[in-house]
């Protein structure tokens, strides 16, 4: 784990830059080529390995961005990617090898649980999915051939907080590599490096961005990974285009102020939905009846914008009052400016087999909230209003009209 020399705030606006720079521009400029030019040969030789040699390899405005991503998860290097997924699955192919085995929680996002069910199998690599904090479950999965531990935390859609220092000290234990997908977290909340994971691995699209503008992945951990992770990111080309990535540098100067909002407007509103009469339940961590409440209160400096509620009622009204709501706008993702409510089983969790499902612990009554920096005054009063579809009728007799 690296040291910190700023505060995150710090790290956030400034990271990545060079502070002793004079005379130059103060926001970084787009290096948008996807080749560089050399005098001569003894300089081809010198910017070959270097991020000014072509932009699948590198580039100094993706570098910037790199920089201030590994400054802020406190680790020794960062890499940019064209999506949250090519970071997952470049990295994870990066480090294991055909007949290879890899321990993952059941918990996680879909797309990966596929690539790792669906794909990896293909290439000789099998999976086995283990329950979320059940930490004997994961000792007992790990063969000899056990390469890689792969968990989320906090996990969608029931924002439950794996405990890291555990899920760390059971890799070290059996020589694995530990992976985690810390979308939901970002480095303000949690960073899993400081509780020995080996790599951080992030949906970039979601906070980082944090204007529902881009596409981006990100991974983040010890400079021995992130070189090989590199060499295959180079193979198979799933680089992060310039023009995003100033586009992400611009989000990261944010991020510190946009999640400490969101933290507080979704505390807020988890503690409202707690209160009312046509909620079932709720889930964010760092209510007192959620499971892993201690777990968040050790690791995390917030929970995040994300929360889940479950309706009195059905799948039919938790749908209906998703579509009532005003301020939150019905769309998939999550972690921007703007409010964002979704219905997991249709998104999310829509491809997944009702029966695993139940497993999971994903209801039909359930509506997932992306927290945004709209005033929570306004946030719950929609959310009062859109309640109010749910009539005593209705949740009496479970209508789905
Ligand atoms: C937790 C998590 N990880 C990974 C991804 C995939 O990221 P992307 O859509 O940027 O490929 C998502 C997307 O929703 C996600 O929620």
């Amino acid at each position: 784990m690296k040291k910190h020399h700023f505060r995150q705030e710090t790290e956030a606006v400034r990271g990545g830059t060079n502070l002793d720079k004079k005379n130059g521009p103060l926001s970084t400029p787009i290096y948008q080529t996807s080749t560089f030019e050399v005098a001569d040969m003894q300089e081809q030789l010198r910017v070959t390995p270097t991020d000014s040699y072509y932009t699948r390899y590198g580039n100094p405005t993706n570098t910037v961005a790199e920089n201030a991503i590994a400054e802020l998860e406190g680790t020794d290097a960062a890499l940019l990617f064209s999506s949250g997924m090519a970071a997952i699955t470049t990295s994870i192919l990066a480090l294991v090898k055909s007949g290879d085995h890899i321990v993952a929680q059941r918990d996680i996002y879909g797309g990966v649980i596929k690539f790792l069910s669906q794909w990896l199998p293909k290439l000789g690599i099998e999976t086995t999915f283990v329950d979320t904090n059940d930490i004997e479950q994961h000792e007992r999965a790990i063969r000899p051939n056990t390469k890689l531990l792969h968990i989320e935390s906090p996990t969608n859609p029931r924002v439950r907080v794996v405990d890291l220092e555990k899920i760390a000290a059971l890799a070290r234990k059996h020589g694995l590599i530990s992976t985690i997908d810390s979308t939901f977290s970002t480095p303000i909340n949690c960073r899993p490096a400081e509780w020995g994971i080996d790599l951080v691995l992030h949906s970039g699209t979601k906070y980082f961005g944090g204007h529902s503008d881009l596409m981006c992945g990100i991974a983040a951990g010890r400079r021995d990974l992130i070189e090989q992770i590199h060499h295959t990111r180079t193979t198979l080309g799933c680089c992060m285009d310039p023009h995003a990535a100033f586009l992400l540098l611009r989000g990261i100067k944010t991020l510190a102020v946009r999640v400490e909002r969101q933290n507080e407007n979704a505390r807020r509103i988890a503690e409202f939905l707690s209160r009312h009469p046509k909620v079932a339940r709720v889930h964010y961590p760092l209510l007192r009846e959620h499971p892993d409440y201690a777990i968040a209160k050790k690791q995390m400096a917030g929970a995040g914008g994300v929360l889940t509620f479950e309706v009195e009622g059905s799948g039919a009204d938790a749908c209906r009052v998703a579509e009532a709501l005003k301020l939150f706008t019905l769309a998939p993702s999550l972690g921007g400016v703007d409010s964002l409510v979704t219905i997991p089983v249709l998104t999310s969790h829509y491809m997944i087999d009702p029966e695993l499902r139940n497993k999971m612990g994903v209801t039909e009554q359930m509506i997932r909230l992306s927290v945004g920096l709209e005033h929570v005054e306004d946030l719950i009063a929609d959310l009062e209003k859109g309640l109010g579809v749910l009539t005593r009728e209705h949740v009496r007799a479970g209508v789905a009209d």
